[in-house]
């Protein structure tokens, strides 16, 4: 009986170990100066253009860009954001799918930042309503959330522990341990945002291939994809 249960709590103890991706570590910065290769839009429109990744379609929920071809365990995630139109966007990390992410957002129509956890629904259409609340309202400290406006969103995650800061200043610490491992990318909801700089760094479970086409015109995804 009790090699049995040594047994199977080895067994258990491989399940575990394997079942956790390997991760290296990895650095990655995307200054979208000619053009947002890696990056794959979920709604919303998407381009670059003068340096800078945009999402310009007014209306829309959950509007999002991910960055394709690995996902990151322990990693932070920055991004310069600027709210031009419209009061909600943020940075996505821990993706599962288009559905299933947390997002860090700054919300200037009532000066705060926000973070939440979406996950999948049969119940709402596409599933973009459901979501739980990690905390709706953290007021800012140290600055004025406002509209066009560039602000510096980060998030540091270390397994469960979360931490969101703006402009380097620290906002609160979080945590939560539906997702461990995702893909990162960038955020709106009902607002036109712009984005750049986006950065991540830390540990992920597959290498990303740069690819820097040189010399081209700022294109759009969307242009690139119909060639
Ligand atoms: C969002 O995109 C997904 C596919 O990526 C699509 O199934 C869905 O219908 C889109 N939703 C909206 C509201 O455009
Ligand atoms: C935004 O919120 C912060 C923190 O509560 C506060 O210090 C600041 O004055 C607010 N800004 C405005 C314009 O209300």
């Amino acid at each position: 009986m009790d090699v049995m249960k040594s047994r199977l709590v080895l067994l258990l103890m491989c399940i575990s170990i394997y079942a956790v991706p390997l991760a290296t570590a990895e650095e990655h910065v995307w200054t979208f100066d000619d053009d947002a290769v890696d990056w794959t839009p979920a709604n919303g429109s998407w381009q670059v253009e003068e340096g800078i990744y945009k999402q310009t379609m007014r209306w829309g929920e959950a509007q999002k860009a991910l960055v394709d071809g690995a996902e990151w365990t322990d990693h932070t995630l920055e991004a310069r954001v600027r709210v031009d139109d419209g009061h909600w966007g943020g940075i996505v990390f821990r993706a599962q799918n288009e559905f299933e992410y947390y997002v860090y957002l700054i919300c200037p129509k009532e000066n705060k930042s926000e973070l939440w956890r979406h996950r999948h629904s049969t119940v709402f259409k596409d599933g973009f309503e459901a979501r739980d609340e990690i905390e709706h309202d953290i007021e800012p400290i140290g600055l004025t959330i406002t509209r066009n406006e560039w602000f510096t969103l980060r998030v540091v995650v270390e397994g469960s522990r979360i931490a969101v800061a703006i402009n380097d200043i620290e906002q609160g610490v979080f945590i939560d341990d539906a997702y461990p491992v995702g893909k990162v990318g960038v955020w709106t909801w009902d607002t036109q945002a712009s984005f750049d700089d986006v950065s991540v760094n830390g540990f992920a479970t597959a290498s990303l291939t740069a690819i820097e086409p040189r010399g081209k015109l700022a294109v759009s995804w969307a242009a690139l994809k119909r060639q």
